[in-house]
């Protein structure tokens, strides 16, 4: 089983993520939890240049090739070793986060992005991927005053991850879980495990 948390910035999808494992663990799974970009030292490393406040210039289709890239070791390195070991992988963002923060608000053709993440990861896909939903306001109180390279784009730009994100989650019903995360930490996480349990108990052995 392979499970996304993702959505827009200061969601709290890292609480809830934690939270899910623990509970699936309780549950006699065995649990790997990752973060995109992050947990390979390659991945480290590319999410210094993404997210670091530094001066280097990056086109938008390079930031989009590096978030691939981070992706790519992640499936390889990662990812995929674990659900060949009959693992459960529960990702800090993934596919629809590019799909969203590169295509829909940083102009970049959606589609294009897709077909660049199918070569990155060579087409795999989560079972499911939660959406984290919030109106940009909140999000911008709740992430405070210090922010990374990603979080100082302005408000227009986190409005267009949003709704790209809706529209994203629209475009696939099958595979995508909207996470109102207005509510309390207790009621959100009861959603997410219903969400999950028909996929748990749908899986094999
Ligand atoms: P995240 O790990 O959620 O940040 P934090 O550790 O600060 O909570 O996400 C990193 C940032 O990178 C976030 O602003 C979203 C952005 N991002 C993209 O723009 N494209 C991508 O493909 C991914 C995976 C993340």
């Amino acid at each position: 089983m392979f499970f996304v948390f993702d959505g827009v910035d200061g969601a709290g999808k890292s609480t809830q993520l934690n939270l899910f494992a623990d509970w699936l663990r309780t549950r006699g799974l065995d649990v790997d939890c990752c973060s995109d970009p992050g947990t390979t030292e390659l991945g480290h490393q590319m999410r210094k240049l993404l997210l670091g406040n530094h001066a280097i210039e990056i086109h938008m289709r390079s930031e989009m090739l590096m978030f691939m890239t981070a992706r790519c070791q992640l499936v390889e390195q990662k990812i995929r070793p674990a659900l060949a070991a009959g693992k459960t992988v529960v990702c800090d963002r993934y596919v629809f986060s590019t799909v969203v923060y590169q295509g829909h608000a940083g102009n970049l053709d959606p589609d294009e992005v897709w077909q660049v993440n199918q070569v990155a990861t060579a087409g795999l896909m989560p079972d499911l991927t939660f959406i984290f939903d919030l109106d940009v306001e909140s999000a911008s109180q709740r992430l405070g005053e210090s922010r990374d390279r990603m979080e100082s784009r302005g408000s227009d730009y986190f409005q267009q991850v949003r709704d790209g994100f809706l529209e994203e989650a629209k475009r696939w019903p099958d595979v995508t879980r909207v996470i109102d995360a207005s509510g309390d930490i207790e009621s959100i996480q009861a959603t997410i495990r219903q969400a999950a349990e028909p996929l748990l108990e749908k899986r094999p052995g």
